[in-house]
């Protein structure tokens, strides 16, 4: 793996993306930036763009470009990132993947690979209804793939698990439609630029972690 490498998690909602740059984050030490964990973040400590992001994050739209991108590049330039990165639910839209192109650039830094996490949308739909989260520490559940050890508490530190508000099912519809017509253009932007890597979604967690960790080392 050349070093530092910036990888992107492309995929719809309740792809796995959170879950799979967790694993990359532990086993070759990057950074992972998640947009929906920071703007989460700020919801809970109800910061002015906590409360803002909350009103699109509630109808499964988009938070608009200028505040997510400032707040991605105020990520990016923290220390941790300087071995890499592993991106999770961003870029969104064809302006964030402009922006990040530019801001590595400006650090003749570059994206190594972005990986395309492959899964339908009947198998989403039932993996965002049976997602469970610690509202600690982020760890991620599912009630019917991957239960925690004990009914509704956090493996790691005993904290009671909690739904997400926008895992509804009628915003899990919109953030899906949101996802196809904002997002899913990206795939062929990076294609084009020869970093896409197709992965199958739909296999079990530690397959897919495989599948992705052969493709990292490779690069
Ligand atoms: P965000 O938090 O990014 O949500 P998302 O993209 O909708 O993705 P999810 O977190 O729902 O799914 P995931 O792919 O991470 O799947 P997970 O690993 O949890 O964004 C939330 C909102 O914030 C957006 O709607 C928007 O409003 C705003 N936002 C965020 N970024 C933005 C941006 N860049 N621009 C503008 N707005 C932005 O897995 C899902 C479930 O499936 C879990 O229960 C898990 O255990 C299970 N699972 C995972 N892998 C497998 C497997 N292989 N087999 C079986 N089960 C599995
Ligand atoms: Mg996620």
């Amino acid at each position: 793996m050349s070093n530092p490498t910036f990888i992107i998690l492309l995929g719809a909602p309740g792809a796995g993306k959170g879950t799979q740059a967790q694993i990359l984050k532990d086993k070759f030490g990057l950074a992972h930036i998640s947009s929906g964990d920071l703007f989460r973040e700020n919801v809970s400590k109800q910061t002015p763009l906590g409360k803002l992001a909350k009103s699109y994050m509630d109808k499964g739209e988009l938070v608009p470009d200028d505040v997510t991108i400032q707040m991605v590049m105020e990520r990016i330039s923290r220390p941790d990132c300087e071995k890499g990165v592993v991106f999770d639910g961003f870029p969104r839209t064809a302006a964030q993947a402009k922006a990040l192109d530019e801001a590595l650039a400006k650090e003749q830094k570059k994206i190594g690979a972005v990986l395309l996490v492959k899964v339908r949308d009947e198998v989403l739909v039932e993996r965002l209804t049976a997602r469970w989260t610690c509202p600690n520490c982020g760890s991620v559940y599912n009630r019917l793939s991957s239960p925690p050890k004990v009914d509704n508490k956090c493996d790691k530190d005993g904290n009671d698990l909690i739904q997400r508000d926008d895992d509804k099912p009628e915003t899990v519809k919109n953030r899906l439609n949101v996802y196809y017509k904002n997002t899913a253009p990206l795939i062929d932007f990076y294609r084009t630029a020869g970093l896409l890597v197709e992965i199958n979604g739909e296999l079990a967690i530690d397959q897919v972690q495989a599948e992705i960790v052969q493709t990292v080392e490779r690069l």
